[in-house]
């Protein structure tokens, strides 16, 4: 088996990458959606091929995949300041260092664009996995798609 792969997004992942965000929501952030059909529908709403594709192109961010050998195990973004905006995990991948490296990834991204820190907005689910990382609470939990959960945590990058 190949060993685990990190790079720039293409669109020929968009179906896979699709998918796995789509079931990463669903079954891994129950904590989040609690199964509510409202809030699933906003934040499955963007998770389809063509606006993935639009991630791709748009100028000032960095749309990243996570691959053993030709599967999408984990896909993520940040911008150009920053900003990491989604890191979503296989739930047939979970705990296996994928998401780390992923971040890892993703934080270097951001480092050779010039910033001294990563920021984002934390799941419930994936809270405890941040903080592990180095990151740290910034602000009062906000409402992501209508959840209950999100916590605003940011790195100093080294
Ligand atoms: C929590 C999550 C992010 C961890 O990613 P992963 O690829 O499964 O895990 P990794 O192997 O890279 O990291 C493991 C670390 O996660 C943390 N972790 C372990 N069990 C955990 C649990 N039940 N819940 C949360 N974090 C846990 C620990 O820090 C662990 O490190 P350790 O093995 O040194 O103790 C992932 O499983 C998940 O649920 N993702 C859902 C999508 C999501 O919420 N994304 C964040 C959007 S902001």
């Amino acid at each position: 088996m190949k060993p685990l792969e990190v790079r720039d997004a293409v669109e020929a992942d968009a179906q896979q990458a699709c998918e796995v965000m789509q079931r990463s929501i669903r079954e891994l952030c129950v904590a989040d959606h609690g199964e509510r059909p409202d809030v699933l529908a906003r934040w499955l709403a963007n998770k389809r091929p063509e606006i993935f594709m639009s991630w791709i192109a748009q100028p000032g961010n960095s749309l990243m995949v996570a691959i053993d050998d030709t599967k999408v195990l984990a896909v993520g973004a940040v911008t150009d300041s920053g900003e990491i905006t989604l890191n979503y995990v296989s739930p047939d991948a979970r705990f296996r260092g994928v998401s780390r490296a992923l971040l890892g990834a993703l934080e270097k991204r951001a480092l050779e664009r010039g910033n001294g820190q990563c920021r984002l907005t934390s799941t419930a689910t994936a809270r405890r996995f941040y903080l592990a990382n180095g990151y740290v609470e910034s602000g009062p939990p906000r409402h992501n798609f209508g959840t209950t959960s999100g916590f605003p945590m940011q790195k100093v990058l080294k």
